[in-house]
């Protein structure tokens, strides 16, 4: 059952209770109808109640559904609001702590509104690439007016009941029991025979023309890769201007428009997929998870600031470690200017920054670090470096605390072994900045064990990063697959592109950021050095030598002043570099390749499709449990178009016969390790499946 129905004191009580936020899936929709039914044919029954167990009213339309054919199945929510609205005995929402989408159009669809104080209240669809679909955009407008609705409809965001509490949305809010509030309610307004509707309203405004015309000039320079902002703006101008049932016709038939949108595909995608990642398939969601109070990190550069930051800002203590004195100043001086920044442009009070600070103590003694619940280190990327310091740790620090690597590059298995508890290591992948970047790539060693994965990926949720747990292997996901992207990126270089064009492509296809700009950014002289190490461990790896020459020249990137492009002091804008340019021409005459015109399509192929093929490799190995795990760190740590999905949903929208195709077609006399297909894809196209099938 997930309704459930009883009469209180004359009141019929129905209640969704559809685990975990009752999402309003069919059998849900069919409760609501059956007990408005069931109150209806109850002559003791005087009024409805409305409303949700657990931890929400409802959390809207079972997302769980969508795309099934159980979403289409009578009666839709439509009908559930219509049958509300019909009621001869009047209906009254109770909500509480939760009330979003669908389950705050039912609530707008009833004849009142009570709520508890702190309920979050919102009309989320705009972040599922969807406008809401049950009324939400022809009610709120009646409810509180039309420009604070367009405002949640448009940005999704969330209100707490407490600001709505004299908006019109609510007729009580009541503080304390709220089903005893609302049954009181309820018998009140059975008493005063009124049935009121929110359809029988009008939207209040002085100046809706003037005022829509802004807002859809204003969206549609914000939202230029999604089209339900805008969609948004004209479901909210029909409330205004058409007729109510006119209204609700006309936002239908957007809604069913924007469900098949690419873009409302890809933002599913990643709303389940980030709540997907945080589940490991052998790891049950009781394990045990060990308190983490306090945090030490070792190593305070560029790593190490941001790793703490991230602690600090949740209010965990953190000891930071440095060798040297120097070192240690000016790794705290740093996180002390970040936070300073944040002040400056008001994100953060000055009250607050001394609060973070106040819980970071700077040492240079390992002694100090003893009780940490979890360490994590941030030193040189050097095994022998890496060594010694687990070495140290293994010595010092309690049993059963958590020793985690931010390593890049380096093997996790051979870290723990330096240790007498590798059931106690695991690699904890952070993305520079630090403190910004949302992915964390939990690196699974071998003997990692399972209680400690599931406090790490605990303390991830608290820490507010997307984490992804990758096994080991050389680059994990992220970079494992972007070896390949890079790798295909140089090639095009010497076979007749140049950065400008190659960047202008990728950028176009949606990335932040394209591969040689980004270079530039990060500083090419880090891939460099890996190139250097790989070329001793793997001779025979073919990749273009155009960026080992750059680097030869000192053209490392914005920080010199020059990388692939060219840059001016004090601007980060990069202008096309006339030498590096030159030098790349030269580069392809010194390897006898004759430069040809390369198509904009055939960039973004290779570069997307050299990801596919490497994650779909990185799938069948078990690195990666699931292809959204691979298309979550793509979307939140390498700049990839959100409203593409991931590397792993944009291939299975191509079609993954088309891929195979295209990695085929490639494999002939294109260079590079990208183009030999993964039996998977092969697999997969020939069953006629995608990866998220
Ligand atoms: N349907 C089904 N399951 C849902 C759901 C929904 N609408 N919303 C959340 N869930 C699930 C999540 O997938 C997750 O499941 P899991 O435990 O198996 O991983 C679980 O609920 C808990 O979710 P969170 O981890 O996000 O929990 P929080 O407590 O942090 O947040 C929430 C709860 C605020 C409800 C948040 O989940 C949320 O924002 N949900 C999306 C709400 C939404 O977009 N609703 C609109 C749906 S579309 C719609 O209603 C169409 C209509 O207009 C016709
Ligand atoms: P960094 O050079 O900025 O900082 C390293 C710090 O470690 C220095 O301050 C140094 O004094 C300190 N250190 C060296 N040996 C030490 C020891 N034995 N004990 C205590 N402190 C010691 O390097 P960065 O960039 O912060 O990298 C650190 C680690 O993070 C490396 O493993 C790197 O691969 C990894 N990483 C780096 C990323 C980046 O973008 N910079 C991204 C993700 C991971």
């Amino acid at each position: 059952m997930t309704v459930e129905y009883k009469v209180q004191d004359g009141v019929a009580l129905i209640t969704l209770d559809n685990p975990p936020v009752n999402g309003l899936g069919h059998a849900t929709r069919l409760g609501v109808v059956a007990g408005v039914a069931r109150a209806a044919d109850d002559d003791s029954v005087r009024a409805i109640v409305i409303t949700g167990a657990g931890k929400a009213f409802s959390g809207g339309a079972d997302i769980r559904e969508f795309n099934t054919p159980k979403a289409a199945q009578e009666p839709s929510l439509h009908t559930v609001i219509r049958i509300v609205e019909a009621s001869a005995k009047p209906v009254v929402a109770a909500l509480h702590s939760v009330a979003m989408g669908g389950g705050l159009e039912l609530a707008m669809g009833c004849h009142y509104r009570v709520t508890a104080p702190g309920t979050q209240i919102a009309l989320p669809e705009v972040k599922l690439g969807l406008l809401p679909g049950a009324g939400g955009t022809q009610r709120l407008p009646r409810a509180i007016g039309l420009e604070p609705a367009l405002n949640m409809i448009v940005s999704g965001d969330t209100v707490m009941s407490d600001a709505l509490a004299d908006s019109g949305l609510f007729d009580e809010v009541i503080d304390g029991d709220l089903l005893a509030g609302a049954i009181a309610f309820a018998q009140r307004a059975a008493e005063s025979g009124k049935r009121p509707l929110l359809r029988e309203r009008k939207v209040a405004h002085e100046n809706a023309e003037g005022f829509l015309q802004f807002a859809r000039n204003t969206v549609a320079a914000m939202a230029k890769n999604f089209p339900a902002p805008v969609k948004c703006v004209d479901a909210v101008q029909a409330a205004v201007q058409k007729r109510f049932d006119d209204g609700i016709q006309y936002e239908r038939s957007l809604f069913i428009e924007l469900m098949y949108t690419p873009q409302s595909r890809a933002l599913r995608h990643a709303f389940l997929g980030e709540r997907a990642a945080a589940k490991i398939p052998d790891v049950p969601e009781d394990t045990p998870v060990c308190k983490v109070e306090r945090v030490a990190v070792i190593g305070a550069g560029t790593m190490g600031g941001g790793i703490a930051m991230n602690f600090l800002n949740a209010g965990i203590p953190v000891t930071i470690l440095e060798t040297k004195q120097e070192a240690l100043d000016r790794g705290v001086a740093t996180i002390r200017k970040n936070y300073e920044n944040s002040a400056k442009k008001g994100k953060l009070t000055q009250e607050k920054v001394e609060e973070r600070m106040a819980r970071l103590t700077p040492t240079l003694s390992y002694d100090d670090i003893r009780d940490a619940d979890l360490v994590i280190e941030a030193v040189f990327e050097e095994m022998g470096v890496k060594e010694s310091v687990f070495k140290r740790l293994d010595e010092v620090v309690k049993p059963g605390a958590i020793l985690a690597s931010n390593t890049s590059t380096l093997d996790v298995d051979r870290i723990a072994s330096f240790t007498k508890r590798p059931q106690d290591v695991v690699g904890m992948h952070f993305f520079s900045p630090a403190n910004v970047m949302k992915l964390l790539e939990v690196v699974r060693g071998a003997k990692t064990s399972k209680d400690v994965l599931a406090t790490v990926m605990r303390i991830a949720k608290k820490i507010r990063k997307t984490a992804v747990v990758s096994g080991v292997c050389d680059g994990f996901i992220g970079n494992r697959m972007i070896e390949q992207y890079g790798r295909q990126a140089g090639f095009l270089l010497d076979e007749g592109a140049l950065p400008e064009q190659v960047d202008k492509a990728i950028e176009k296809f949606g990335f932040a950021m394209g591969p040689f700009r980004m270079g530039d950014l990060a500083g090419n002289d880090i891939g460099w050095a890996i190139r250097k190490r790989r070329a001793v461990e793997r001779p025979d790896m073919t990749y273009s030598k155009t960026g080992d020459v750059l680097c030869e020249l000192g053209h490392f990137g914005q920080k010199t002043g020059a990388g692939w492009y060219d840059y001016k002091a004090g601007d980060r804008k990069a202008y096309p570099s006339q030498a590096v340019n030159e030098m790349i021409e030269q580069h392809s005459r010194d390897l006898g390749i004759k430069r040809r015109k390369i198509s904009d399509e055939e960039i973004v192929e290779r570069l997307v499709y050299a990801l596919v093929n490497e994650g779909a490799k990185i799938l069948e190995e078990g690195i990666a449990s699931k292809a959204s795990d691979v298309d979550m760190v793509y979307l939140t740590g390498y700049g990839f178009p959100l409203f593409v999905g991931g590397p792993m949903l944009y291939a299975d929208t191509v079609g993954l016969h088309n891929v195979l195709q295209a990695v085929r077609r490639y494999s002939k006399g294109y260079r590079g390790e990208a183009w030999q297909p993964a039996p998977l894809i092969e697999r997969l196209a020939e069953q006629g499946k995608g990866f998220n099938d």
